[in-house]
Parts: structure tokens; C-alpha cells; sequence
């Protein structure tokens, strides 16, 4: 079959009996589930997590939509992932197989995780660090990353992971939001075969005036030219090599603050979604082992995210390493230095199950199965997606040329809220279809509702998918916000649903068909991105009036961000010669925001379409945008702006 036709027909995909034998989830899970889905979750807690003191109550929702889980129970989230392993004799075992991007390695044992995180802790402790205050983690893809956050969690200071990738503005917020207290950073990281620094961004974001840190500890990884600032910044290496190896976890209430995590939203201030530790750590572990099918005495799992979004928290960090798994862990490109290093790494290493994103598999298509077809690829037997809609053609070949034509693919609907995947098929129990998320996996309920909120039931009809039970690893809130908490989530259809912000629809098996963001949230590479806060950085520039921003439809990263901008200078910018702003204008959205939000293309309007009631006209820019005939312009005050923006268009520049 040429890649073209793979998707020609229409098949599914029933599990192997073999695979179904040794499978983790089993079809009786769902029945157990729907008879009471509180006794449900209060085994699975009991199943996956060793609680220091049991919970009396599994869930209380009598706040709702304040949920609080295995109430009264008290634990140690790093105990959980790392002492309870070595104390059961499998010390020895390989946590963390980590490749750098220039080729050098490491290999940490659990006991290895156990004495680093344990020495981390005592460090940070040393430098006044107590439960309950907040630690800002920004760092590349090095073990550091989840030793530092275990070794929060082991204290019981939430952090905040930001992602290496956002810029000094960005960090700076969020240190704020927080309070945070401590930053973990490095001198930088290795990007494309070359050193990039970080430790820059930090200082950057420090000298914003006031702010809550008092210490920032630096891993040196690259090695390149530092400043230090004197009595505030401290090498990681100072202060942890020398530290005691011994520390003893103390528990922490089920409900304490384990991390908060910023993601976008439809306004321009990100939400600092702050998550839990008894219900998460009960989810992850649980949906790594029924989803993933992770055996830890046998399987190498590989969880491509960073660590700075939610997948790298709940997949890379706590739900492998609370069920004891062996895990690769990658630092760089998949392109460096060559298009096949992935598939180099999983031969080198017999990953047997990979968890990526639908923008990389699309990317590796466009390279060709040529390369993948170089490695042995035989170790893998499970493979997973997540962070957007997997088209059917995608799925189709993840499955022919990784999955070597028997692997199953597990399409993972979840989001920073929820903590864990919610929407997924179980491996070995249900049959695949390609493009879908099937079902709510056992313990979760969704429902698809349509305008006025009435469930959907009829097949092929869009409407916006809701969630209808409380769930352990969901959100316990928005960190500060308790009211934009409520109005985000829980109002949409009134009190009762949990809005997830996605479209979706149900085929006429009654599996659920994700189709994409219903608000001004756009996914780009499966990263969220708020149109309102890249308008927000483009009106920031002093040459900007006015910005509006869409997603448009790419056929590799899913959506590209597309800016439509006025200048203020009048007449002078508005000829075909644009390149110096515009160049301008996506280096200033990334020194806002960060690179991974410069606009794909920005274009220089006269005019934006507007509603009479001067509400920008978004979904006219998009067609523009996607190159599409104009839809309905029937309510614009001046229809004649469309035809100028079109016209415009030839000269817009792209990358
Ligand atoms: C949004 C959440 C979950 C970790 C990564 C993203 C989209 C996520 C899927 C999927 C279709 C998906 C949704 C969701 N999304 N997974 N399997 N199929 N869409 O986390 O940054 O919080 O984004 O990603 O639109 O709402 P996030």
C-alpha cells in the first residue's frame, strides 16, 4: 500500500489475544467502574499508592466544584515513586536511561534517584526551603529536572515547572503568580547541536524589580560562561554533591499542593492549574498501567514531552516512576544530528512502549519511511498519542512503519486539568479504530452536549465534549483564582459539567471523535497557545494599533499561529515592504511569550473585519488564513476590508 492509500479503506483494528493475555486493563474494569465508581477509584489508590496513613472518605464533593479525594489519607509522593522500590528489593533497576543530545549518557537506578533526590532535598532544606512554599523549575531535559521536582515533592513545596522554552517575560510571571521562593535552573542546554543558555533568561526575569526569590541554584550542563549573582545564586553542585544522602519523607496530607503547572487560556493571563497528590499520583500511575500497559519488570517506556508541559509531569516524572518502570529519557531533536536519531534511540535502548505527539509523527511521515526502516525496531509493542486530534492517515502509518504492523495505538484525549489521560482505548480490550479516542476510559464519565446543553446521542452531530463525574487527578483549581476556577470550568453548562473547551462528536459505533478547541485556545506542535495572549504581546510592540490572531490549519503542527496586524505609523508601513517589521514583530512575540509562539506569518492590514458591535471578525481571518473562499461576511461594517485583506495577502511574509 503507497502512504496515499493507507487511509483509503476504512478498518479497525481488534487486540491480539496475545497482547490482550498479558494486558493490564481488562474489559471488567468498565462494568466494575460503572457499578460504583467511587469504590473503583478507592481501589485503584489502594492498588497503586502506599499511603503512610489510609484515607476515611474516598471523595467529597459537598464543596463541588472543589473536589477533594481519599480524604483524611496522608502520603509521600517521592516515597511513592522512589524509596517503596528500593525497600521492595529493585533498587538495582534502571529508573532513568538518559541520552543527552550530544551523545553522552547516564544510568540512574532507583537507588541512584533515591540518594540524588534524597541529597537535593537536604540542599534545598539548607537553604531554607519548608513545606508549602513554592519553587520555580526551568530547565532542559536533563535528570535534574525530575530530581528536583521529587525532591519538592519529597518536602512537600509545590513547584512550578516552566517550560525551558518560554522566555524571561514568561517566567517572570509566573514567578510572581506563584510566589515563588527558590528557582532551579541551568547554565543551559544543548539544542540543535549547539549550547543554549538559560541562566540569561532567569537573571533577565530577576531584574524586573520585585520579586519574591531569594535563591536560585544552578546545574551546570553546558558549561558555558555563567554570571552568578553574589549571595542569590548557587551552583547545584556545591550545595547537593556534599549533602547528606539520608532523608526521611514525611507525609503530607492526600489534598496537599503537589504542583502548579501555567497553561493558556482564552484571556491573556495563563492559569496557574494546580494540582494535588494522592488523587494525581493515584491517576497517573493507574492510567500508565491500564493505558500505557507498562510492565515495569519488563517494558522500556519512552515519553517524548518535556518536562515543562503536563505530559512530562504525569508521564515522564510520577506515574512511571510510581509503578517502578524503566524509562528513557532524551534531551534533544529529533533531528539531531540526523533524522533518524529516535528510532536510533529506541533500537539502542528496546523502548517497547512510546507515547508521542500526532505533530511528530506527521514530521517523520514527511521525512519518509525510509528512515524509520533503517532500525530494528522490533522491542516496540505499544504505542500511544497525544496533544491533538491524530488524523487517520498519521495513525495508519505510526502503526505500519513504528508499530511494524502489530502494535496497538492508544489515541489519549486528556489536559493539564484533568492530570491523566481520561479519553483513551485499553489496550488488548477495546478495537481500534484510527483517528478516534474511543471512550472514556473505566472511572471517567464524559458525555458530548449540544448548544442549549442537552446530551447528544445521535451520531456525526458536533458539539462540545463535558465531563460529568469528579475525577481523582482533575485540577483542584486555578492557583489564587478560585472564582475564574468556577467560570472557566464549571459554568458553561451549568455546575454540574466540567467544560473541556474541545469539539467533539460521536460515530455511529458511539466512539468519540475529538475535533479541536471551541475557544481562543489554538494547538500548535499539541503545545496550547491563547490567540488573546500573542495579541496581547503584539499590541506590546510600540508599532502595533491593533493585532488579532488565529490558528490556521498545518498540515504538520496541526495549527500555526497567523497574525493579522495594523501598524500605528500610518501609510509609511503599509507597502510591500515589510520584512524588517514583521521580522521585528515575531522576535518580539518570542521575547514575550517564547519561539514557540512567533507567528508562522504575520500580515500588515489596513483594516480588521468587525461585527457592528466591533468584535474582531475571527473566523473571516482564518478562512484568509487557510486560504479559503470567504465565508459570510454579510454582518462586517465594510465588507470591502475582506477584499483588501485578501488582496494583501500575496505579500504577507511567511518563514
Ligand atoms: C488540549 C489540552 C494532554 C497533554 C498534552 C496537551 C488537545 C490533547 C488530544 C487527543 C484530540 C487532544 C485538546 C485538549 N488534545 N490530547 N488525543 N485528541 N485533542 O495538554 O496543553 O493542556 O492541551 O489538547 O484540545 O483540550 P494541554
Amino acid at each position: 500500500m503507497t502512504e496515499e492509500s493507507l487511509s483509503q479503506e476504512h478498518r479497525t483494528f481488534q487486540p491480539d489475544p496475545a497482547f490482550a493475555a498479558r494486558a493490564n486493563g481488562t474489559a471488567d474494569m468498565y462494568t466494575e467502574a460503572d457499578a460504583d465508581f467511587e469504590a473503583f477509584w478507592a481501589k485503584q489508590a489502594r492498588h497503586y499508592v502506599t499511603w503512610a496513613k489510609d484515607f476515611d472518605q474516598t471523595l467529597d464533593w459537598s464543596g463541588a466544584p472543589f473536589a477533594k479525594w481519599f480524604v483524611g489519607g496522608e502520603l509521600n509522593v517521592a516515597y511513592n515513586c522512589l524509596d517503596r522500590h528500593v525497600e521492595n528489593g529493585l533498587g538495582d533497576r534502571v529508573a532513568i536511561h538518559f541520552e543527552g543530545e550530544p551523545g553522552d549518557t547516564r544510568t540512574l537506578t532507583y537507588a541512584d534517584l533515591h540518594r540524588e533526590v534524597c541529597k537535593a532535598a537536604n540542599a534545598f532544606e539548607a537553604l531554607g526551603l519548608k513545606k508549602g512554599d513554592t519553587v520555580a523549575i526551568y530547565l532542559p531535559m536533563i535528570p535534574e529536572a525530575a530530581i528536583a521536582m521529587l525532591a519538592c515533592a519529597r518536602i512537600g513545596a509545590p513547584h512550578s515547572v516552566v517550560f525551558g522554552g518560554f522566555s524571561a517575560e514568561a517566567l517572570h510571571t509566573r514567578i510572581l503568580d506563584a510566589d515563588s521562593k527558590l528557582v532551579i535552573t541551568a547554565d543551559g542546554g544543548f539544542r540543535r547541536g549547539a549550547p543554549s543558555a538559560l541562566k540569561p533568561a532567569v537573571d533577565a526575569a530577576l531584574e524586573h524589580g520585585e520579586h519574591p526569590v531569594q535563591k536560585v541554584v544552578v546545574i551546570q550542563r553546558t558549561k558555558q560562561e555563567t554570571a552568578m549573582v553574589e549571595g542569590r545564586d548557587v551552583w547545584w553542585h556545591d550545595i547537593v554533591d556534599g549533602a547528606s544522602e539520608e532523608h526521611t519523607a514525611q507525609p503530607h496530607d492526600s489534598e496537599h499542593p503537589l504542583f502548579i503547572l501555567y497553561t493558556s487560556g482564552t484571556t491573556g493571563k495563563p492559569k496557574g492549574i494546580f494540582h494535588t497528590s494522592g488523587g494525581y499520583l493515584t491517576q497517573v500511575a493507574y492510567t500508565n498501567s491500564v493505558v500505557h500497559d507498562v510492565h515495569p519488570d519488563s517494558d522500556v517506556f519512552w515519553c517524548t514531552a518535556d518536562v515543562g508541559w503536563v505530559t512530562g509531569h504525569s508521564y515522564i516524572v510520577y506515574g512511571p516512576l510510581a509503578n517502578g518502570a524503566t524509562q528513557l529519557m532524551y534531551e534533544g531533536t529529533p533531528d539531531t544530528p540526523h533524522q533518524g536519531r529516535w528510532w536510533e534511540l529506541i533500537q539502542k535502548y528496546q523502548v517497547s512502549v512510546l507515547y508521542t505527539a500526532p505533530t511528530a509523527i506527521r514530521t517523520c511521515m514527511k521525512w519518509g519511511h525510509e528512515i524509520p526502516m533503517k532500525f530494528d525496531l522490533s522491542s516496540l509493542r505499544l504505542l500511544g498519542s497525544v496533544g491533538e486530534p491524530i488524523n487517520p492517515e498519521a495513525w495508519l502509518w505510526y502503526r505500519k512503519y513504528i508499530g511494524g504492523d502489530k502494535a496497538p495505538i492508544v489515541d489519549t484525549w486528556w489536559q493539564t486539568e484533568t492530570g491523566a489521560i481520561m479519553i483513551s482505548p485499553l489496550p488488548g480490550v477495546t478495537t481500534l479504530e484510527p483517528g478516534s479516542a474511543q471512550k472514556p476510559i473505566p472511572g471517567v464519565s464524559a458525555e458530548i452536549l449540544d448548544d442549549e446543553g442537552q446530551p447528544l446521542t445521535e451520531a456525526e452531530k458536533v458539539g462540545y465534549l463535558v465531563l460529568t463525574k469528579p475525577w481523582p487527578a482533575m485540577l483542584r483549581g486555578i492557583w489564587g483564582d478560585p472564582e475564574r476556577y468556577k467560570e472557566t470550568y464549571w459554568s458553561r453548562f451549568g455546575e454540574k459539567y466540567y467544560f473541556a473547551g474541545d469539539g467533539a462528536k460521536y460515530d455511529k459505533d458511539g466512539n468519540i471523535w475529538l475535533l479541536g478547541r471551541v475557544d481562543d485556545v489554538m494547538n500548535v506542535s499539541g503545545h496550547r497557545l491563547s490567540t488573546t495572549e500573542i495579541e496581547s504581546a503584539l499590541v506590546s510592540h510600540p508599532h502595533v494599533a491593533e493585532a488579532a490572531v488565529v490558528g490556521a490549519s498545518d498540515e504538520t503542527t496541526g495549527q500555526a499561529v497567523c497574525a493579522f496586524v495594523i501598524l500605528r505609523l500610518g501609510g509609511e508601513h503599509q507597502t510591500d515592504d515589510n520584512e524588517d517589521i514583521i521580522t521585528e514583530l515575531r522576535n518580539h512575540v518570542a521575547k514575550e511569550i517564547g519561539p514557540i509562539a512567533k507567528p508562522r506569518q504575520i500580515m500588515i492590514v489596513p483594516e480588521l473585519p468587525k461585527t457592528r458591535s466591533g468584535k474582531i471578525m475571527r473566523r473571516l481571518l482564518k478562512d484568509v488564513a487557510e486560504n479559503r473562499e470567504m465565508g459570510d461576511v454579510t454582518t462586517l461594517t465594510d465588507s470591502s476590508v475582506m477584499s483588501l485583506i485578501k488582496s494583501g495577502m500575496a505579500s504577507g511574509a511567511t518563514e
